[in-house]
């Protein structure tokens, strides 16, 4: 029996990461969060003095995608990711660390060592990848695929509204230009851009709500998997 697997992609900040987390207990399906992989990897080759030096080190930094040890595991406050056995939770979701993946992620190598990293996570009773690429890239055979977007100033205030939460002191047009930045090299880099694949439902969240965006995206789940 093949493994049903639901896809979601977009750029930053369209509320990915809470609907495929929300979904993903919806349904009791593995998650996939590949964006983390992503963003540890980047903050693993920063931590090695290697980010500066992704192209002459090349070699040694697939080597350290391959062997990367990293645990996600689930507590009360959240799943906690571990870097080698170091909390690197909080480190994960800053602006500086999503800079670091962007550049990791623009590496045709570098990706190719993360691939079978996720194809590993479609186990049973099913998966919910949450990416830039799954549907177009990792999980072409995917059931039901979602590409969720939203303009860059509501994905800005979002996600300064979520720094804030965490306690840190954010500036919305450093924010913007941050994401306006990310956006353009994640849709013009050559390998995996950010496109939504042909067969994928778009939803634009800029005007939605979380609950909305869940009800449109169950709506549609629900009849692919019923097929
Ligand atoms: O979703 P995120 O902000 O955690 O992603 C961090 C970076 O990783 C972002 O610049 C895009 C990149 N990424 C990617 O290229 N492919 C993925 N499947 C997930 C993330």
């Amino acid at each position: 029996m093949t493994v049903k697997i639901i896809t979601i992609d977009g750029p930053s900040g369209s509320g990915k990461g809470t609907l495929a987390a929300k979904l993903a207990e919806y349904y009791q399906y593995n998650l996939l969060d590949s964006g983390a992989l992503y963003r540890l990897l980047g903050l693993s080759l920063s931590q090695k003095k290697l980010i500066d030096c992704l192209d002459s080190s090349l070699d040694q930094c697939v080597s350290i995608a391959i062997s990367l040890e990293i645990q996600f595991i689930a507590a009360k406050q959240g799943i906690q990711v571990y870097l080698e056995n170091e909390n690197v939770t909080q480190a994960l979701r800053t602006e500086t660390t999503g800079e670091l993946a962007s550049k990791v992620a623009s590496i045709p190598e570098l990706r190719a060592a993360l691939v079978s990293r996720q194809h590993a996570f479609a186990v049973e009773p099913g998966l919910v990848a949450d990416g830039r690429d799954m549907a177009t890239s990792i999980f072409p055979e995917a059931q039901a695929k979602i590409y969720l977007t939203a303009s860059a100033e509501s994905r800005a205030q979002r996600r300064v509204n979520q720094l804030q939460e965490m306690g840190l002191d954010v500036k919305i047009n450093d924010i913007l230009a941050n994401i306006q930045a990310r956006d353009k090299r994640d849709m013009e880099r050559t390998v995996a851009p950010l496109k939504p694949a042909q067969d994928a439902y778009i939803i634009d969240s800029s005007e939605l709500s979380i609950n909305e965006v869940f009800d449109l995206m169950t709506a549609y789940i629900d009849q692919k998997l019923a097929k």
